[in-house]
């Protein structure tokens, strides 16, 4: 279970607690491309071993007891893609859906997603579904994928959002803090990212979790996806642990 100790995240308390683990990680997993290139093999077989290491973390971070993981796996970017590339990431995406289903069910994840989904293919959205409707009992990790997700995106469809409720009655403008329009975003149902993971050495955000991330602690990994392991997320963890978060206090 997750040693989570909420006192060291408190501004008044900079003693460094190694048994933090963090409670919500989010990954930018990037680099399958290089992968591929450096064995002159094409980018979607970077793509297919990325499917791979998505397995591996799940693995790993429901054994360290990391209690969400966030995955982006395709951003509202990512359609200027080649169409090929475009077909082949959705190919995967619904075969990993499909063919890891029984086996998150054994492992107690339950899965989620964020994104614009509908922008999906139809045999995508269906598995994603299904995906969901499966895992919603479990108790382990929930694993969030965000798909065709932007941060910006998100929080335009949020301020829609918050638009209706007004125009609608049920909110009134005064009452608007971060706290409420944070309701109004895809993430309403979780906590923010605590640590960001990013491989491939990239230090962007790349339109990632703009709002959520305020104050997570971020970790950069020069490995490229396809390579990256338990050891790695272990690597992060530890340093996410000596950490001092400090959230603007002393
Ligand atoms: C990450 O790897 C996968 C997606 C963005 C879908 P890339 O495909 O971005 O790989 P690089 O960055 O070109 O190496
Ligand atoms: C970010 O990677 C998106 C995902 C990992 C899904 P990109 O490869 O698309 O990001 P940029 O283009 O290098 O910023
Ligand atoms: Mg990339």
């Amino acid at each position: 279970m997750v040693e989570f100790d909420s006192m060291a995240l408190q501004p008044s308390s900079p003693v460094v607690q190694p048994s933090v683990v963090p409670r919500h990680v989010a990954i930018i997993m990037d680099g399958n491309g290089r992968w591929a290139a450096q064995r002159g093999l094409p980018r979607t077989e970077g793509h297919r071993r990325g499917a791979d290491a998505v397995q591996r973390a799940v693995e790993a971070c429901g054994e360290m007891g990391v209690d969400f993981l966030t995955l982006y796996a395709f951003s509202s970017e990512n359609w200027k893609r080649p169409p090929a590339e475009v077909e082949a990431l959705m190919f995967l995406l619904d075969r990993f859906l499909r063919n890891k289903l029984d086996e998150m069910l054994k492992k107690n994840v339950r899965f989620q997603a964020i994104g614009r989904l509908t922008d999906l293919p139809t045999s995508c959205q269906e598995s994603l579904h299904r995906a969901i409707e499966r895992t919603a009992g479990n108790t382990g990790l929930t694993l969030i994928l965000a798909l065709s997700y932007g941060g910006r995106e998100e929080i335009v469809d949020g301020v829609k959002s918050v638009v209706r409720d007004v125009q609608d009655g049920r909110l009134d403008p005064a009452t608007i803090t971060p706290d409420v329009f944070s309701q109004h975003l895809y993430t309403r149902h979780w906590p923010d990212p605590d640590l960001l993971i990013r491989t491939s050495g990239e230090l962007r955000l790349s339109n990632f979790l703009l709002w959520q991330l305020s104050y997570a602690e971020f970790w950069v990994t020069p490995k490229l996806w396809p390579d990256f392991n338990k050891s790695d997320l272990e690597e992060a963890c530890a340093a996410f642990a000596q950490r001092e978060r400090r959230f603007g206090g002393v």
